[in-house]
């Protein structure tokens, strides 16, 4: 049967107190609504509907940037769930299968418990996903009767007998595009909100000699995420999700709570990553790799058997060959390290390209920027750069060259050879004693004055 996701994402979300619309609000630096379609993509949907309206403009190019092949609906007037499910009836007015209607602020459910859900449909009309909640505040209660649903009811609109019941609504719904639309038709706003809900679809259902049902999910995973402590569970309940399912891949983590991961931080079994790292956008580790503790890593490849860390900071572009390290205190932007190059302490490497088994000394700078343009550096094969060299970019090293420690390289260096720029030393005998001692009387001076 084809299937066709629905997700509600026009609602303002104002108790989010914020300009951003609530869909957009991240979770493991992915807008909230990404996840949403991710389950939904999972699903292999052949149509994927978003449903937009506060700030459409925004939502759409959001849910376009991570499913081009997403069709958009304009729900102009926030009007209620049904209301906001109508507004597809146009878009699949010739569409035979099975419609999930999903919401945009839900961002934790499971492949697996959506397609049970849908699944329920060879067996009933209308399929409800429902969960025992633990505290049931305002969300929908499901009145069973037996194994149907018999209807849902609306907190406001609800009974204080079926305000008692802790079985309740996620909002997610299954059924076949012809009965939804049909039913839908049936739904008047005559309720507490003076909204069209889309939950009065069961009982339109049951009048009509259809059957309906709940299939009950862990409360976990229907979080809706309505204000910032609501956000900060959501993203703490994905964290630790990511983090089972690395640990169980065969990914090492020493204190797994104390890692930070984004939404396609991607780390190969056979990795290990140690306490109180971060990951942001765009992060892959290869197997046999180490990031130490304490380093950041973002839009970043640390490749087989390198070692990064403790206290790195990987930028974007970033590309740590095999074998090569990065050590304390090391930023690196824009750059490649080829196998086996070395930055161990204390530098910052910047839109540069940096040889096999390279090494650079502690201190080694890459001036990349000039105040307004951003320049290049490479490093050759098996060069050797001394401590604290700057390297004034643009500027090339060759393969085997070395330069001395304090040079500020300037211009470029012939393979094999050594560059030194930096002031001579000059050695003036028994100065040093004869400063000292005068500045120690001028301070015994001094004090006599007082
Ligand atoms: C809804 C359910 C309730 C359920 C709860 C679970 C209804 C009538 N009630 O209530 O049974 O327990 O979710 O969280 O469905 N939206 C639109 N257009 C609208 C209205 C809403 O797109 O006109 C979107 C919102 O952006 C949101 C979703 O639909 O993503 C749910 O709307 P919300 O107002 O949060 O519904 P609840 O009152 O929480
Ligand atoms: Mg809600």
């Amino acid at each position: 049967m084809a299937l066709a996701t629905l997700i509600l994402a026009a609602g303002k979300g104002t108790r989010m107190k914020s300009d951003l619309p609530k869909v957009l609000h991240p979770v493991a630096h992915a807008p909230m609504v990404h996840h949403v379609m991710a389950a939904a993509q999972s699903l292999e949907a052949d149509r994927r509907i978003l449903v937009t309206g506060h700030m459409a403009e925004a939502v759409t190019a959001a849910g376009l940037a991570f499913d081009p092949a997403c069709e958009v609906v304009h729900q102009a007037q926030q009007l209620g769930t049904g209301h906001a499910v109508d507004q597809a009836r146009t878009a699949l007015q010739d569409f035979n299968g099975t419609v999930l209607v999903l919401y945009g602020d839900n961002p934790l459910f499971r492949p697996e418990t959506l397609a049970n859900l849908v699944a329920q449909l060879d067996r009933v009309d209308v399929a409800i996903l429902g969960f025992d909640a633990a505290d049931p505040a305002r969300y929908g209660r499901l009145v069973m009767d037996g194994d149907a649903l018999h209807e849902i009811v609306e907190f406001k609109d609800a009974t204080e007998d079926q305000r008692a019941i802790t079985l309740c609504n996620s909002g997610v719904m299954a059924a076949s595009a012809k009965t939804l639309f049909a039913l839908l038709s049936k739904v008047e706003n005559k309720n507490a909100s003076g909204e069209y809900y889309l939950t009065d679809v069961v009982a339109h259902a049951r009048a009509e000699g259809l059957s309906a049902t709940a299939v009950i999910c862990p409360e976990e995973e229907t979080l809706g995420v309505d204000n910032r402590p609501a956000l900060a569970r959501a993203e703490a309940i994905y964290q630790s999700r990511r983090r089972t399912t690395l640990l169980e891949d065969g990914v090492t983590m020493q204190a797994p709570d104390t890692v930070h991961l984004a939404f396609d931080t991607v780390i190969e079994p056979g990795a290990t990553v140690e306490p109180y790292v971060v990951f942001g956008p765009g992060a892959v580790v290869s197997a046999g790799a180490c990031v130490r503790a304490f380093s950041h890593v973002e839009g970043a490849h640390v490749g087989a058997g390198a070692v990064v860390g403790p206290y790195a900071r990987l930028r974007p572009g970033s590309t740590i060959g095999p074998d090569a390290k990065v050590g304390n205190f090391v930023e690196t932007k824009n750059a490649t390290l080829a196998e086996g190059a070395k930055v161990n302490h204390l530098s910052y490497v910047g839109d540069a390209a940096i040889g096999a088994r390279a090494n650079l000394g502690a201190g080694t700078i890459t001036c990349n920027y000039d105040g307004v343009f951003k320049h290049r550096t490479d490093v050759g094969a098996d060069a050797f750069i001394g401590s604290n060299t700057m390297l004034v970019a643009p500027v090339t090293v060759g393969a085997g060259a070395l330069t001395a420690s304090g040079s500020v390289i300037t211009s470029d260096v012939p393979a094999d050879a050594l560059a030194v720029a930096r002031g001579k030393q000059m050695n003036k005998p028994g100065f040093a004693k004869k400063l000292m001692d005068r500045l120690r009387a001028a301070k015994v001076a001094k004090r006599k004055e007082q």
